[in-house]
């Protein structure tokens, strides 16, 4: 669809089970017409285009500002739209399927012919979810194509959880966003290669580690170490995995180790930071921001530490800070099992690859 750069992007108003359903038919007849459009997913909102259509997908690239060579994820109405999109199926991606679609899952798979070749960034794998929010499995029932989606941030950017961040990043360089209210899950959908023998994990996400163990005991974890020191092969196989992503405009530290001995190295960071007259702001659970309550820090409270809550508050909570045009953000992990695997996964990178070890 041709577009004017300068063109305002289009606010649909839709409640989070996707009416009124106009609203989606609307959005879906753009999607067909190669457009553009951004829609809440459980996970974060993605920018949604016709999965067959080179020319539209490129217009996700260019409007996110991300190269070329990081693949996209192919959004599905429902599993058994998989072989139209893949060049086979095996059993195990039938069997996660049936457990965990729909949801935040991505399964790797051999690419199929319909699909784009500028999805896959030239590749012979494509990534496909069915998605598990109302508004979004609508959309992709109404289109009736497979949607290539990315989160719908600039490019490593923190990614979005209400359409107001979505314009934040893409206002005028897409042309509209389904507002349907804030995501539940928060974090994105787990990437599981099942084209490696064991399946890896290439990404920490929505389905934990734990979970695809029961299905799956020999599943690897993802890579602990660096692209750069990881072997060549998994640098190839997880393209998308860089060091430096979902990152706020402000500085970010983060704290790795004990919880008392995070909390204690966050406080004085704090102290150190305020004294020198920086703007400091701090993600940490409820009772935490008690401990900073004599500091004059800006305290963004992430519940009393359940880790779903955590999620589904944290890019929010960066984002926030950065509003406020914070020097210094401050936070810490919250240990590697169930969701903490995949908040460390997202904080490290937004830290830039680093953790301040305690
Ligand atoms: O929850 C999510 O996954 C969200 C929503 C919108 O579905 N999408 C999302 O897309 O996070 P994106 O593009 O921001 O992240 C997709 C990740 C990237 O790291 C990309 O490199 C990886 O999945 N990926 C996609 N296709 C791949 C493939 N064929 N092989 C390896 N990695 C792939
Ligand atoms: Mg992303």
């Amino acid at each position: 669809m041709a577009r004017s750069p300068r063109r305002r992007t289009a606010v649909l108003k839709v409640s989070s089970q996707g009416e009124p359903v106009a609203a989606i038919e609307r959005a879906a007849a753009i999607l067909r017409a190669g457009g553009l459009v951004a829609f809440p997913t459980e996970t974060v909102y993605g920018l949604g285009a016709d999965a067959t259509n080179s020319a539209a997908v490129l217009g996700i690239f260019k409007a996110k500002g991300r190269p070329r060579s990081d693949p996209l994820i192919v959004h599905l109405a429902a599993m058994d739209h998989m072989p139209s999109v893949a060049g086979s199926v095996p059993p195990i991606a039938w069997k996660l399927a049936r457990r965990f679609w729909p949801g935040p899952l991505t399964l790797i798979l051999p690419r199929g012919e319909a699909i784009s070749p500028v999805v896959t960034a030239g590749g012979d794998t494509v990534g496909v979810r069915v998605p598990a929010h109302p508004v979004a499995l609508a959309l992709l029932h109404t289109a009736g194509i497979p949607v290539a989606a990315p989160s719908a941030n600039r490019f490593m950017h923190t990614s979005p959880t209400t359409a107001a961040h979505v314009l934040a990043d893409l206002d005028s360089r897409i042309d509209c966003v389904l507002d349907g209210g804030p995501c539940a899950v928060g974090v994105e959908s787990t990437v599981l290669d099942l084209t490696m023998q064991p399946p890896r994990v290439l990404r920490p996400g929505g389905v934990t580690l734990e979970a695809l163990r029961t299905l799956l005991p020999d599943v690897q974890g993802p890579s602990d170490s660096t692209p750069r020191a990881a072997p060549p092969e998994l640098v190839v196989r997880a393209p998308g995995q860089m060091e430096r992503h979902y990152a706020p405009r402000a500085r970010l530290v983060v704290f790795d180790g004990e919880r008392e001995a995070m909390l204690e190295a966050l406080v004085e960071e704090a102290q150190e930071a305020t004294a020198r007259g920086d703007r400091v702001g701090a993600l940490v659970p409820d009772d935490e921001a008690e401990a900073l309550a004599g500091l004059s820090v800006v305290a963004i409270r992430l519940g009393a530490g359940d880790l779903a809550e955590i999620s589904r508050r944290l890019y929010a909570g960066l984002r926030a800070l950065d509003e406020q045009r914070m020097d210094l953000i401050l936070t810490h992990t919250f240990g590697r099992t169930g969701l903490g695997l995949a908040l460390w996964d997202r904080l490290r990178r937004a830290a830039g690859g680093r953790l301040r070890e305690v």
